[in-house]
């Protein structure tokens, strides 16, 4: 016999609810409304009787407790369903946290306490720059710093902003996330002069369609001359969506390392016979490197390192062991911090710990063989952007730890890894603008490029 009355009960469109309406109808009667508790415990105290990873309480809700009152919820909802409600669980117990927590809001002339190093903040550019993208480090000095609407400009060692932007780059269209994005400086540029760009290369007419590009080329005064491409998709890979470029580049052994996001185009980053949701490795002239992993595939583009990445905005090298590390952004919820090897696939979209952006759920599961997992991951999203590692100097104490800014969170996030584990996470910075794009500088001081307000500003150790 079918169980045919099971089924007949099933929400109608039921896939289509969003959570917070799955919530409201099935839970919230025992739960409480605002999660507090009533019937059935509250569910963002912390306080999780029956475990507290993503897979326990998944089971809580699936399996349920019928002496106890709790309503096993399998076969009624979907596991998509329950996925979501797992996340979206999360997301009120973090912003519940949050309410009542102190975070370390630096304000100038003032000493803000972490736990390892007190700091002051200085702000080097407080006008002027429009949507800061990315900052290099010229050996004088002086900064280059993008900005996103296509300008690159150069900043005095005070802060004063060149008002002749750089001439003659390549054409940059300004769509959406993208724009002119990342900039680096060649590992030997005292001798060679070379700059990096990544930038949304394309079209503008009759409609936009892009795909994120890497160029070099050397600076003569304020012109843009001697420009080589490095990597410059073929146009069939234009997208019109305006999401996902990725970016950022790492220099290693005479590679560049470089991300270009799933621009909106999901299960391509599973295919290796399209450049977007992958990380690549070439040359640092742009040839293909023979030993990178997917070269003897021949529907493969020989360029790609590892993929299956929706939108990594942040990529840095651990200069103790050589590792790559990249944070990503997930959808809702799912935000991640990935060790980067060679050849492997990073999931999306076919496992993900977040869920679609208007609650209605992604997918079910979070693993699976042949699939990398994060390091750790992110929920409710950091919107992580911009990733640096400590070289020490002026902050001795968090010499080789991550610090990671996050857009949505408006944070510098320190992570510590040992052995290939984060072993710590400490907010260090919290609430002063969206942070694109933390970098060490050689003076040994923390430069965090914010959005909203617009600015530049640096971390500058502080005793008491
Ligand atoms: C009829 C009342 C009722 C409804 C409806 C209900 N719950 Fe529960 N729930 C309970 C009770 C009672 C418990 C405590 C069970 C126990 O102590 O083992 C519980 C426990 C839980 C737990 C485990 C908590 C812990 O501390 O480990 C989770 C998670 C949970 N519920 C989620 C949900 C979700 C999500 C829904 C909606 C899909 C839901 N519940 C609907 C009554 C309910």
């Amino acid at each position: 016999m079918l169980p045919i009355l099971l089924t007949t009960v099933l929400p109608a469109a039921g896939q289509r609810m969003k959570v917070d309406e799955i919530y409201g109808k099935y839970c919230a009667a025992c739960h409480g409304a605002k999660f507090e508790g009533g019937q059935g415990g509250s569910l963002v105290d912390g306080v999780w009787k029956h475990g507290s990873s993503d897979a326990e309480i998944f089971r809580s809700i699936a399996k349920g407790n019928i002496p106890m009152g709790m309503t096993p919820w399998e076969g009624i909802l979907t596991d998509e369903q329950i996925r979501s409600l797992v996340i979206f669980l999360r997301e009120k117990e973090k912003e519940t946290r949050v309410a009542g927590m102190e975070f370390p809001v630096p304000s100038p002339d003032t000493v803000t306490k972490t736990e390892l190093h007190n700091y002051r903040i200085e702000t080097l550019v407080k006008d002027g720059l429009e949507r800061p993208w990315a900052i290099a480090f010229l050996p004088d000095g002086r900064k280059l710093v993008t900005e996103r609407p296509g300008r690159l400009r150069i900043v005095g060692k005070e802060g004063k902003i060149d008002p002749q932007p750089v001439k003659g780059l390549p054409e940059i269209v300004e769509h959406g996330q993208g724009g002119l994005m990342e900039v680096a400086l060649h590992p030997d540029y005292q001798n060679n002069g070379w700059v990096y760009l990544g930038f949304a290369d394309g079209e503008r007419e009759p409609k936009a369609r892009v795909i994120t590009a890497v160029v070099r080329g050397r600076i003569k005064g304020h012109q843009w001359s001697d420009q080589e491409w490095i990597y410059r998709p073929d146009e069939k890979f234009r997208a019109v969506a305006g999401v996902h470029f990725g970016t950022r580049f790492v220099f290693d052994q005479g590679y560049i390392y470089f991300v270009i996001g799933e621009r909106g185009g999901m299960m391509e980053s599973q295919d290796l016979s399209r450049p977007s949701g992958k990380i690549f490795r070439l040359h640092d002239d742009g040839r293909v490197p023979e030993d990178n992993p997917f070269v003897k595939n021949p529907d493969a583009i020989p360029g790609i390192w590892s993929y299956g990445h929706r939108n990594p905005q942040g990529l840095v090298l651990d200069p103790r062991d050589g590792a790559i590390y990249s944070t990503e952004h997930g959808p809702r919820g799912g935000d991640e911090l990935n060790l980067i090897l060679p050849g492997r696939n990073y999931g999306w979209p076919v496992i993900t710990y977040g869920m679609n952006y208007n609650g209605t759920p992604m997918v079910a599961i979070t693993e699976k063989e042949g699939m990398q997992q994060p390091l750790v991951h992110w929920t409710p999203s950091v919107a992580v952007c911009g990733l640096d590692v400590v070289t020490g100097g002026q902050f001795p104490n968090w010499k080789h730890d991550l610090l990671s800014g996050g857009l949505a969170q408006q944070e510098v996030r320190r992570i510590r890894i040992a052995n290939g584990k984060v072993t710590q996470q400490e907010i260090i910075l919290k609430n002063i603008g969206r942070v694109r794009d933390v970098a060490c500088g050689p003076d040994g001081l923390i430069y965090v490029l914010l959005n909203s307000p617009d600015r530049v500003v640096r971390l500058m150790p502080a005793d008491g």
